[in-house]
């Protein structure tokens, strides 16, 4: 990465739970809860607790240790509602979604929220999701030539006055959308590591999200992305999922780990297992989302524990430097019990980290 990147500080987003279970497959006793109350004190606390973004997860059917999910755009609203300054990133699915009904909703909710709506665009890894609600379920590079092409419908819908679009997917002839969002336009992120992920995010995408990974592996994803987008003349910015135990020592810490693998809902995490296994060997190159997940990494949704966010406060604060050198520019972070842990983080983590970020500068500058 060039040391441009350096002086902006390191942005923080929080999972919403608003699927059941919380953020690990696991029956270890958890505060965490997924109603619509709960959701707005956990974004109001993220706020004040200095949380750039929170972003909603969409699930179409129960799986895995997530009975119940509300849907992704409604609930986003519905925290921009009770928020002031967050920004809410609400999942989206092509397929069940297509982008003229997407891009209407999001730009009145760009109205709605003083332009807080970003979006997150999935592209597809449960298979049995799909078939429950009779969607056709294409394969990996087709669902990624999908989101291709609903990524350049919204922002076409988004930009022009006029907009005409023949693609594989998607057609549009002179279509107007009135009211355009606000500015700015809502931020495009999207979900997923494989190659085709990669690529896409270097040809359109905003935001390139994806699983937790050691700071070697997230650092060879990013050189790659950022060789293809310089070769398109972008640039995309990154963000990384990882879960955080932070306690008094590192040895308590550990000790917290330790319980929720010990309690992993094993039936849970083996169907998971058999289902991203699937999902992580789909692209051609085998190297997808959980594509070298074990058990124990699956007992976090998106292989939150491989980034290993899990000590002391000042520990934390290091290792999520680290991220930052190689070129990390957000973290997407989950928490055992949300409320009290997001609080916790803001107040211990991130002053640590600003002071850290200060240190790195001075030294790049000396
Ligand atoms: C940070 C992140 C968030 C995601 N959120 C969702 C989601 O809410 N719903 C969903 O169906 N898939 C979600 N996914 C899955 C991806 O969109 C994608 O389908 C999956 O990673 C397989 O693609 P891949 O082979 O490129 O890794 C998410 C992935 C990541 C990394």
């Amino acid at each position: 990465m060039t040391t441009a990147h350096y002086p902006s500080p390191l942005q923080f987003a929080y999972w919403v739970p608003n699927v059941s279970g919380g953020l690990v497959v696991s029956k270890i006793p958890q505060r965490t809860q997924w109603d619509a109350l709960y959701n707005r004190r956990l974004a109001q606390i993220a706020e004040h607790a200095g949380f750039d973004y929170a972003l909603t997860q969409i699930r179409f059917t129960a799986g895995y240790g997530a009975e119940n999910q509300h849907e992704s755009v409604t609930f986003s609203q519905d925290l921009l509602a009770a928020t002031e300054k967050l920004k809410v990133i609400a999942a989206l699915l092509p397929g069940p979604w297509n982008p003229a009904l997407a891009a209407k909703q999001i730009a009145t909710i760009s109205h709605l929220s003083d332009a807080r709506i970003a979006v997150n665009i999935v592209s597809g890894w449960f298979r049995g999701e799909f078939k429950a609600i009779g969607e056709p379920w294409l394969d990996h590079e087709e669902r990624y030539l999908r989101s291709e092409e609903f990524i350049r419908c919204l922002r076409g819908i988004w930009q022009k006055e006029q907009f005409t679009f023949a693609g594989d997917f998607y057609r549009f002839r002179n279509y107007s959308l009135k009211p355009k969002p606000l500015h700015p336009q809502p931020e495009i992120f999207q979900g997923g590591s494989s190659r085709a992920a990669r690529d896409m995010a270097a040809r359109v995408s905003d935001w390139y999200f994806t699983n937790g990974n050691s700071v070697e592996g997230v650092s060879q994803q990013i050189e790659d992305i950022q060789v293809k987008s310089r070769q398109n003349d972008r640039s995309v910015k990154i963000g990384m999922n990882a879960f955080v135990i932070a306690r008094d020592s590192e040895q308590q810490a550990q000790q917290v780990l330790q319980e929720i693998i010990d309690h992993a809902d094993v039936e849970a995490v083996k169907g998971f297992q058999h289902e991203t296994q699937n999902a992580g060997l789909a692209s051609p190159e085998k190297e997808g989302n959980w594509a070298k997940s074990s058990f124990d990494d699956l007992v976090q949704y998106n292989d939150g524990f491989k980034p290993k966010l899990i000590g002391t406060p000042q520990q934390i604060a290091e290792r999520i430097i680290d991220y930052k050198r190689v070129g990390v520019d957000l973290l997407l972070l989950g928490f055992l019990h949300c409320q009290e842990e997001v609080e916790f983080f803001g107040r211990e983590i991130i002053p640590r980290v600003r002071v850290l970020e200060q240190q790195l500068i001075s030294e790049l500058r000396a």
